[in-house]
C-alpha cells in the first residue's frame, strides 16, 4: 500500500515519541512492502507559538486529506494561563470534531511482563484483565453550551451535558461491534439515577442491543464502575460510556495496568481512517531528554495499521516486538523502578530489532 500519514507531533515529549513511531512504521514498510509518506503539521502549544492558533486551518486540511493521522501530545505549563478557547487542549477537541471522530477506543490490558507494576493486589493481577473502553468523543459536556453568567450568588460558570439519540446510537453500535470480536460483553456506564442524558443513553443503548443478540449488555452507574475497576477489573470486556466519564475511567484503567506510558488509542468516525495517539500527556518535565516511553505511541501506530488500513499482520508484528522487548527485561524509566532504563531512542532500537 501507499499511504499518506499526517504527523501531529505537538508539545513536550510529543516530537520524540512520534519520531519513534515513524521509525517503526518505516521498518514495517520495508518488511511488508508498503510506502508511508509522512507530512508534519503544527498543533497545540507549538502551533500557538508559530501561528497564534492551537489548530491552524492548514493542519485541519492536511489531516482531512491524509489517509490517517498520528498524534503525539499537546500542552505544557507555558500555555496553561491562556483563556479556554486558545489553549493547546482546544486543538484536540477541534481536530476530533473536524474529522468527526466520535468513537475513541482505549484498550487497557495488563502486560504479563509488567505485572509487578500494577498497584492492584496480587490475586487480582493474577486473574488479569483486558478491557476495551469505547468512549464517546465528539459530544456531551465537552461540546455543550458553556459560559459565564450572573447567578443567584453573583458570577457563575456553566457547562452543559447534552446527547442526541443519534450520537448515542452510533457509539453504541461501535461498542457492540467491538464486543463481537472480543468476549461479547458490553457494560454501559452512566449516571441514570441523576442525569437525563444518562436516561436517554441507557434507553438507546438497549434499543441498539436488540440488533446484537449475540452480545450481552449490562448497565453500571459511573461511581460504582470507578470502584469495580479496582475491585474486580476482570469482569469488564467492553465498556461504553460518555465523553467525560470515558476520559476519567480510561485514566483509571490505565493506572491499574501499571503505566500510562504503555497505552495507545484510536479515535475513529464513520471511516476508520482516524487519529491515533497515546493516552498519556506531553510530560513537559522530561521533554527533550530522551527519557520518554515511546511504547504507547508505537502501539498507537499498530492500532492505525489494524483499524485504518486493515493490516493485521503488520499490527501484530509491532505488538509482538513490544511484548518480546518487555519480556527480555528492557524498560524505560517509567517502568524501571529505579533499575536500568533505556532512553526513548534505545527502546525504539530494541523494538526495531524485534520486528
Ligand atoms: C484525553 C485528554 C483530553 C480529553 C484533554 C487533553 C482535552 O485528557 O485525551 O483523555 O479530555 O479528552
Ligand atoms: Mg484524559
Amino acid at each position: 500500500m501507499n499511504l499518506n500519514i499526517a504527523l501531529l507531533k505537538g508539545d513536550g515529549i510529543g516530537p520524540e515519541i512520534v519520531d519513534s513511531a515513524v521509525r517503526v512504521l518505516e521498518k514495517i514498510g520495508e518488511k511488508f512492502g508498503h510506502t508511508f509518506n509522512f507530512t508534519p503539521y503544527l498543533i497545540g502549544g507549538s502551533a500557538i507559538d508559530a501561528t497564534g492558533a492551537p489548530l491552524p486551518e492548514e493542519t485541519v486540511k492536511g489531516c482531512l486529506a491524509s489517509d490517517s493521522v498520528l498524534l503525539g501530545a499537546v500542552g505544557g505549563p507555558k500555555w496553561d494561563t491562556l483563556p479556554g478557547n486558545c489553549r493547546p487542549e482546544k486543538a484536540l477537541l477541534g481536530i476530533r470534531a473536524a474529522m468527526e471522530l466520535y468513537t475513541n477506543l482505549r484498550p487497557a490490558r495488563l502486560y504479563a511482563a509488567l505485572k509487578d507494576d500494577s498497584p492492584l493486589r496480587p490475586d487480582l493481577v493474577e486473574k488479569g484483565f483486558d478491557i476495551m473502553i469505547v468512549r464517546e468523543l465528539t459530544g456531551g459536556i465537552y461540546f455543550g453550551d458553556r459560559g459565564y453568567r450572573e447567578g443567584k450568588y453573583g458570577e457563575e460558570a456553566y457547562d452543559t451535558e447534552q446527547y442526541s439519540r443519534m450520537e448515542i446510537e452510533r457509539i453504541a453500535r461501535a461498542a457492540f461491534e467491538a464486543a463481537r470480536v472480543r468476549n461479547k460483553r458490553v457494560i454501559s456506564i452512566d449516571k441514570a439515577n441523576v442525569l437525563e442524558t444518562s436516561r436517554l443513553w441507557r434507553k438507546t443503548v438497549h434499543e441498539i442491543a436488540a440488533e446484537y443478540p449475540d452480545v450481552t449488555v449490562t448497565d453500571m452507574l459511573v461511581d460504582n464502575a470507578a470502584m469495580q475497576l479496582v475491585r474486580n477489573p476482570s469482569q469488564f470486556d467492553v465498556i461504553v460510556t460518555s465523553n467525560m466519564f470515558g476520559d476519567i475511567l480510561s485514566d483509571e484503567a490505565s493506572q491499574i495496568t501499571g503505566s500510562i506510558g504503555m497505552l495507545p488509542s484510536a479515535s475513529i468516525g464513520a471511516t476508520k481512517r482516524g487519529l491515533y495517539e497515546p493516552i498519556h500527556g506531553s510530560a513537559p518535565d522530561i521533554a527533550g531528554q530522551n527519557k520518554a516511553n515511546p511504547i504507547a505511541t508505537i502501539l498507537s501506530a499498530a492500532m492505525m495499521l489494524r483499524y485504518a488500513f486493515a493490516l493485521e499482520n503488520e499490527a501484530l508484528a509491532i505488538e509482538n516486538a513490544v511484548d518480546r522487548v518487555l519480556e527480555a527485561g528492557f524498560r524505560t524509566a517509567d517502568i524501571a523502578h529505579g533499575g536500568d532504563a533505556l532512553g526513548t531512542v534505545e527502546m525504539t532500537d530494541k523494538i526495531l530489532e524485534n520486528i
